[in-house]
């Protein structure tokens, strides 16, 4: 026998042609194999050597192993696409960043040498910015696209400029429009994977992922908990991937707002409907606050802001109708005395906030990493 494999292939032990001595090859997943001289000509001692090596790398790097790949997708533009096992193997994947980007230093170069673009026709703060640092602590390239100064100015039309970046050969092209559907057009179009980064009223696929995870954190179970989504939710990309995500992870969803603003198609969803936030709260563990999405209600009459808050914005009283120490969360950026009292917003008693800003990047970090490995892995 001339080589064996160990730790589900992780180890693999082999001879040379003109040595007697066994190599071990060590391959840990956020990590450039490794190859060196067990040292030993016995078989069972080069065993004994390679996994103890291995136990050494494995605590130093303090990241798992990935038993079993679930997520094998190369795209990730819907959470209608995701089955529970993926989410539930998404988050798992998230988790381990948490730690990591707690650390002084917050590098690993396993996407080392892979290109990868922003494309934001949409204004962004957290998840263009998350996007970026999530891709340089993983070692990758990534770019900037300033739409403003893109050719897109001069005519050209979306898809060819995504087929123009596309003959560059990037990994992953991360976008932002305000088109629904269009992140799935462009992953018809192009050779890269990309990533839905919100679009229009549709879906934002990573926003889910970061809540669910913020979620995890406090709640290991989805089954036991009732979570409220409260606002515009016709105009919200957030509330549709929410649902679908927080829905399938086990949790019962209620959706409050205005009547005008509860659209039809939630008879398809999950979802129980009410127009009350006093009877809507009731036995909430979490409730979600959505941004009046005033960008896409062009033509139609805008609620006045203070009828609105006394109505639906949440504050201390309203979130008394809630379980007794629930939580609140916002995707941002939020209108605060509109659809949230800033006091209640800034509470780290009781705002979930800020923490959902830091899942954003673990999130991030794991969707990048696991769908450019899918890219090696399946595509043709
Ligand atoms: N939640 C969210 O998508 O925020 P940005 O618009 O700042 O990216």
């Amino acid at each position: 026998m001339n080589s064996k494999l160990l730790k589900s292939g992780h180890i693999k032990l082999y001879k040379r042609e003109n040595s007697k001595y066994w190599q071990m090859k060590v391959k840990m997943p956020k990590l450039k194999a490794i190859r060196s001289s067990t040292g030993s000509k016995i078989l069972k001692d080069a065993e004994k050597i390679a996994l103890k090596y291995y136990s050494s790398i494995s605590s130093k790097t303090n990241i798992k192993l990935r038993t079993k790949n679930i997520f094998k997708k190369i795209h990730l533009v819907e959470t209608a696409d995701l089955t529970k096992k993926e989410i539930e193997h998404i988050l798992d994947e998230s988790k381990k960043y948490i730690a990591f980007n707690k650390r002084k230093i917050k590098k690993i170069n396993v996407l080392e040498g892979r290109t990868i673009f922003n494309l934001f026709f949409e204004d962004s703060t957290r998840t263009r910015t998350s996007f970026e640092v999530a891709a340089k602590r993983l070692g990758a390239d990534l770019i900037n696209v300033v739409v403003k100064d893109s050719s897109i100015n001069k005519g050209e039309t979306l898809l060819d400029t995504m087929t123009t970046i596309n003959s560059m050969n990037p990994d992953v092209l991360i976008v932002r429009h305000p088109e629904e559907g269009i992140s799935k057009k462009i992953s018809e179009t192009v050779d890269a994977s990309v990533i839905n980064a919100g679009d229009g009223s549709h879906e934002h696929p990573t926003q889910a992922l970061l809540d669910a995870l913020t979620i995890k954190n406090k709640f290991q179970n989805f089954a036991k908990l009732k979570i409220a989504i409260c606002g515009d939710i016709l105009h919200s990309r957030v509330a549709r991937s929410n649902i679908i995500i927080l829905s399938k992870l086990g949790a019962k969803i209620n959706v409050i707002g205005p009547k005008e603003w509860l659209p039809k198609s939630l008879n398809k969803l999950p979802v129980n409907v009410y127009t009350e936030m006093k009877k809507g709260l009731q036995n909430c563990d979490i409730v979600m606050m959505l941004r009046i999405q005033k960008e896409r209600i062009v033509g139609k009459i805008m609620p006045n802001q203070k009828t609105y808050f006394k109505k639906y914005g949440l504050d201390y009283n309203k979130l008394k109708y809630a379980k007794k120490n629930a939580f609140v969360m916002h995707p941002g950026p939020m209108n605060r005395g509109v659809e949230i009292d800033s006091k209640l917003a800034d509470d780290v008693t009781r705002s979930l906030i800020q923490e959902q800003v830091a899942m954003g990047v673990a999130v991030r970090m794991a969707c990048l990493d696991l769908i450019i490995k899918n890219r090696d892995d399946f595509s043709k």
